[in-house]
């Protein structure tokens, strides 16, 4: 039998409770589709810091490297710095391992989800890649002077060809594939978002994107700013197949994209390097005030390990994972993505194993 070795950092504030039901998800997708699991599980969160004043250290990011997947639940904790934990564990991981692929689904299940008039399941479906090992993120600065009246903060936008041409890419061939999927109807397309008219840099991205689709001509190609973009996503979300972006214009607009399918409790996100052991991760944070609660949506963690099984190539698995997810928000068992629901994160986590052991 097939097993894998999948890590696993719950961390903070919801995302202890997320991740059981998405483990419970997982095992039982395993037990029905004949397939191990090990579960690595690290204690590394804030309040793992909090106590014993450790980060990420880089040789878990080595030891993670021997593994399948990674499994991530939230980061982020009220006592702790802004962005310090999240910057040693995400970005740690997806710099470390150079998961330079971070994969977001938009996919609306069922049209009383969408905050939008008239706009149903067939006009949001498409994903966005969003590149995830430079630009604005590429902790390239600082401050001068800090603290006085003189003070200067610095930081680079770094865009690299080869990044730049492995993320167009990427989107090029899960364009075709996805196409193919629904058999070329609609053809394939893949718009570049940038700001390529203030930001004139990012007429590198605007280059390598023109140089990749050379060798796709079946794939139609299309351009926005990211402020148009944001203007297309609310109008005409059905013109998006699949976008391609930098990494901070994929964190921005793809919480754009979560609203567009019901909500931050239900969008999830692979960090993936092809070929290269992942992390998956819900794209909501940790939420503090509501952990504890049994109030939190595991349905963007549960896709998450959804996307781990595909990555891993058990593709039917992780489709009778999306599809029991599907079902339950169709057939309004689950009536929204968020504490509206009236149910339970465990028993939403409950709800979902009994739909994938009973298809
Ligand atoms: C996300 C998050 C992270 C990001 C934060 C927590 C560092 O917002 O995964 O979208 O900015 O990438
Ligand atoms: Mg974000």
């Amino acid at each position: 039998m097939t097993s894998y070795n999948v890590g696993v950092l719950a961390g903070d504030g919801i995302g202890p409770e997320v991740m059981r039901q998405g483990l419970k998800v997982l095992e039982a997708a395993a037990s029905v589709e004949g397939f191990g699991c090990e579960l690595v599980e690290y204690p590394y969160n804030s309040e793992h810091y909090l106590k014993t004043n450790e980060l990420l250290p880089d040789s878990v990011i080595d030891e993670v490297r021997t593994l399948d997947a990674v499994l991530l639940g939230a980061i982020g904790h009220p006592d702790v710095e802004p962005g310090l934990v999240e910057r040693s564990i995400i970005l740690g991981l997806r710099f470390g391992l150079d998961l330079y692929i971070n994969l977001r689904p938009i996919k609306l299940y069922a049209e009383h989800l969408c905050p939008l008039k008239d706009k149903r399941p067939e006009d949001i479906d498409f994903v966005v890649v969003r590149e995830n090992t430079e630009g604005m993120y590429s902790q390239i600065g600082g401050h001068l002077k800090k603290g006085t009246p003189d003070e200067v903060a610095l930081i680079s936008g770094v865009y690299t060809w080869k990044g730049c041409e492995r993320a167009s890419r990427y989107a090029f061939e899960l364009a075709r594939k996805r196409a193919a999927e629904r058999r070329g109807d609609p053809r394939p397309k893949v718009t570049l978002v940038d700001k390529a008219n203030a930001i004139r840099p990012h007429d590198i991205w605007t280059r390598a994107f023109a140089a990749v689709a050379q060798d796709f001509p079946d794939v139609e190609r299309d351009h926005a700013y990211v402020d148009a973009c944001c203007m297309w996503m609310i109008k005409n979300p059905e013109w998006f197949d699949v976008v391609v972006t930098t990494n901070m214009f994929g964190d921005i607009v793809t919480d754009l994209g979560a609203m567009l399918q019901g909500g931050m409790g239900i969008a999830a996100s692979g960090n993936i390097h092809p070929g290269k052991t992942s992390m998956f991760e819900p794209i909501h944070g940790s939420a503090p005030k509501h952990a504890g609660k049994n109030v939190a949506c595991p349905l963007g963690m549960i896709g998450a390990v959804s996307m781990m099984l595909d990555f891993l190539g058990e593709t039917s698995a992780a489709a009778r994972v999306e599809g029991a997810v599907g079902d339950l928000l169709k057939s309004g068992a689950v009536p929204s993505a968020d504490a509206r629901s009236g149910i339970g994160t465990s028993e939403m986590g409950d709800m979902v194993v009994e739909r994938v052991r009973s298809d």
